[in-house]
């Protein structure tokens, strides 16, 4: 820069000092200017990201967990650690009143505590020691917070390194400078830096290891359908598990067969007017939450019944029961419960059998019903289990008891001549054609279980075609 221009610069600096700059307006103006783009962004992120869905609020939902907002988390992972304190943890007011209640004070009288009139940040090194490891130690215990203080295998390492974080090394990193503030007026500054930075290093060393221990559990958590189409399908596949031993796959059923204790019960048919066009939205969800115990419907909500459903699911019922049967509103196009197969196309496991599975096997498939135990909720045991388990699905055989059933034949009981051992599958209504040669594709061709094992194979096998 030459010697002019500098000149002049700070000769419009000394003109700007000399102007000085008013609090109201200048400030302020600057002030309302920042928090206008704030505002803005905030607006803008609101739009167009949004909050990430999450399921309804279910205030009957007696198994949720509240979690505080992100800014409190660190308090709420400060609670857990304490907790784990044998004796003190068990007074939870110390934790939850007076430490937040100290380190307020702390913060609010520091000012009047360090009168020191230095800028110097070397002349300040207590109070900006006490608020690095303060400010550090909000930083890393919310990122603690999604840890459990137990391990899932009972293990006490990630508690330990936790409770290391989050209390051990800040309140001796405390003491220590408390000492050396008071003890070693020499070299306290010295020695304050290096705790300060030992702690530091330490406490992200422990939370970094925690981190990285820490293999948190599948997510679990039902993927929340959001479009009206996706809450349609949502509910139509918990309607097949869940109502369609009763109510049939259409709602029409008039006379319950098949079912333990309520066999030739005559029921209202749940498809028509008669219920659609009298119970709105919200009287029909109370009925599938409480059911009707005295004519043998057990409530399906969380709150009556530990296995029951969510609010969220219930409504997705609801929805497709409005969608599917009340003619006052317009079912929107569904994409089919499988992609359609394409000649000689080899369906898998992945893609076309659970899909049909779950919609039209899995009400009475599954543990704790009466289904010859015969479970087809995995891949695995819809090949393994089951009373008959060698004769359901045997890979290329035509007379699999499944392909057999399915198609409408029953399987005669050898013990007990004239009657049936297994009666057609499913036991009302039938599948869809489609679903059928899916099926008979599948056991035929050995039951490929990915798009990729699927993908290899032709049908009909080179064998089974007929010469020419
Ligand atoms: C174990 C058999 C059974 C199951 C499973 C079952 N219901 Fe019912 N449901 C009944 C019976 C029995 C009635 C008849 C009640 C009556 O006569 O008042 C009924 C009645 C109803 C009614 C009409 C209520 C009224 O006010 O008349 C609706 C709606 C209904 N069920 C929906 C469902 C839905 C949705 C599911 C699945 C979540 C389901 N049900 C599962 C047995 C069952
Ligand atoms: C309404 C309940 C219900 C539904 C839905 C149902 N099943 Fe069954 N399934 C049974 C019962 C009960 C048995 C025991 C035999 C019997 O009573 O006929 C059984 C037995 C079987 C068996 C013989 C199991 C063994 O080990 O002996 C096969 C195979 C089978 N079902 C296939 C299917 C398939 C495939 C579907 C779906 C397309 C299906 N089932 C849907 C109730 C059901």
């Amino acid at each position: 820069m030459n010697p002019e221009t500098k000149q002049k610069i700070n000769a419009k600096y000394e003109r700007e000092l000399q102007r000085g700059e008013f609090f109201w307006p200048d400030s302020i103006f600057k002030d309302v200017i920042v928090s206008l783009g704030i505002f803005l962004v905030l607006l803008l992120l609101a739009t167009f990201v949004g909050v990430h869905d999450a399921p309804k609020a279910d205030p009957s939902d007696t198994s949720y967990i509240p979690r505080p907002e992100w800014y409190f988390l660190f308090l709420f992972k400060f609670l857990a650690l304490y907790g784990q304190i044998p004796v003190l943890g068990k007074i939870e007011w110390v934790a939850t009143v007076v430490i937040p209640g100290l380190a307020i004070a702390l913060l609010t009288l520091l000012p009047f505590i360090d009168k020191t009139p230095h800028r110097y940040y070397a002349r300040r090194a207590l109070p900006l020691a006490i608020m690095a490891i303060l400010v550090l130690g909000i930083v890393l215990l919310t990122f603690l917070a999604d840890v459990p203080t137990v391990a899932a295998d009972g293990s006490s390492l990630l508690g330990t390194l936790q409770t290391l974080a989050g209390l051990v090394i800040p309140s001796l990193a405390y003491l220590a400078f408390i000492m050396f503030a008071y003890r070693a007026r020499e070299n306290a500054v010295r020695l304050i830096s290096w705790t300060s930075l030992l702690a530091g290093v330490l406490m992200i060393g422990c939370t970094v290891a925690t981190l990285a221990l820490h293999q948190p559990a599948a997510a679990e958590a039902a993927e929340v359908p959001a479009s009206l189409v996706d809450r349609i399908v949502a509910g139509q596949d918990l309607y097949s598990i869940h109502c369609v031993e009763c109510h049939g796959e259409d709602g029409a059923v008039t006379t319950i067969e098949g079912v333990k204790g309520l066999e030739g019960k005559e029921i209202p048919p749940i498809n028509g007017k008669d219920i659609l066009y009298t119970l709105n939205d919200a009287s029909l969800s109370e009925v599938i939450a409480y059911g009707r115990p005295d004519a043998g419907m057990n409530p399906f909500g969380k709150a009556y019944n530990p296995e029951g459903l969510t609010r969220s699911e219930i409504d997705y019922i609801v929805t497709f029961m409005r969608y599917s049967w009340d003619d006052r509103f317009e079912k929107p196009q569904i994409k089919p419960l499988f992609p359609p197969l394409a000649e000689g196309e080899v369906p898998s496991y992945a893609v076309h059998i659970q899909p049909i599975v779950k919609r039209y096997c899995i009400s009475c498939h599954r543990p704790g019903k009466d289904s010859y135990n015969y479970f087809m909720d995995t891949y695995e045991n819809i090949l393994k289990s089951g009373d008959d388990s060698d004769s359901n699905v045997i890979a290329g055989d035509e007379n699999s008891f499944l392909l057999q059933v399915i198609q409408g034949t029953p399987i005669p009981d050898t013990v007990n001549p004239g009657k049936d051992l297994i009666g057609v599958m499913p036991p009302k209504g039938h599948l869809k054609p489609d679903a059928i040669e899916a099926f008979r594709r599948w056991i035929l061709m050995g039951m490929p279980e990915t798009a990729e094992d699927a993908a290899g194979l032709t049908w009909p096998t080179p064998a089974a075609t007929p010469k020419p």
